[in-house]
């Protein structure tokens, strides 16, 4: 069983600190849930783990199994199995989204990214693979012959994602406002998928300001952020109170 052990973790944004001091630690098999106040630094927590170059840590560590990830390359934390769903996925103007799903696996889940003679599946192999995902998480088929993020909808992003999460099997998957802009049966569908990919072999962070979500996939924990900071952890009724008192019933600020 993989950990993930986030340790007093400082992160500075176009030179101010936003992190400043956060302690978290993941298992495979967990889900948590983090919610906090807009500007909290939720967003910045997760690109630091992923290694964005804009967000810089200046103190503590990421731990992968006991080892600190924070000086290697995004695509080598990818390939140590990190996985992130932005807030504001990219498009990608003319690359399909079947092509990129590919790509992403053969650089994810292959040995050399850079051998490109040396791909683990071909296009047929992967068609295989990608029809599998798609009917465990119910996408139909030709939702993936679209280009990536070009012309889809708030919804439509959100269900590649999880079907990028499918494809890459990851061990931890940091998933920020995935919930955002969905109607009540697009949740449902992405919750469902969720999931469906759920399990022994994945631990989730799932960021979001509402509770909703999490009525559909149980957290194990759920952790209040503000100002850079884990201020408390609870379970499930910890967002029944933050519902019924908001933030400011619960942080001592
Ligand atoms: N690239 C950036 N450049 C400048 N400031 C940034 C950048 N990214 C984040 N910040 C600042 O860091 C703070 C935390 O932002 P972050 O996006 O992490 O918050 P959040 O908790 O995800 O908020 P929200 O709930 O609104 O998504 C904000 O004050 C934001 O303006
Ligand atoms: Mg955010």
């Amino acid at each position: 069983m993989s950990i993930l052990e986030i340790k007093n973790l400082h992160v500075e944004v176009e030179g101010k600190e936003i992190i400043k001091g956060l302690n978290l630690t993941i298992k495979q098999g967990e889900i948590h849930a983090i919610m906090g106040p807009n500007g909290a630094g939720k967003s910045t927590l997760s690109y630091a783990v992923m290694g964005h170059p804009r967000y810089k840590i200046t103190k503590g560590s990421i731990l992968f199994d006991g080892e600190d990830i924070k000086d290697i390359p995004p695509d080598q934390r990818a390939k140590k199995g990190l996985f992130l769903a932005f807030q504001y996925p990219v498009v990608i103007p003319g690359l399909n989204l079947a092509n990129f799903l590919r790509h992403a696996y053969n650089a994810v889940k292959g040995k050399d990214i850079t051998n490109k003679g040396e791909e683990l599946v071909s296009v047929l192999q992967f068609q295989k693979i990608l029809k599998e995902k798609m009917k465990l998480l119910g996408i139909k088929e030709n939702f993936v012959e679209r280009n990536l993020n070009e012309g889809f909808s708030g919804g439509e992003k959100k269900k590649a994602e999880i079907l990028q999460l499918a494809i890459l099997e990851p061990k931890f998957a940091f998933l920020d406002e995935t919930d955002s802009g969905l109607d009540i049966d697009s949740l449902k569908t992405v919750s469902n998928g969720i999931n469906k990919i759920a399990g022994p072999n994945l631990g989730i962070v799932i960021v979001t300001h509402y509770q909703r979500i999490l009525k559909y996939i149980r957290p194990n924990y759920v952790h209040i952020m503000f100002d850079g900071k884990i201020v408390k952890t609870g379970d499930y009724s910890l967002t029944e109170e933050l519902e019924e008192k908001g933030y400011d019933g619960i942080i001592s600020r």
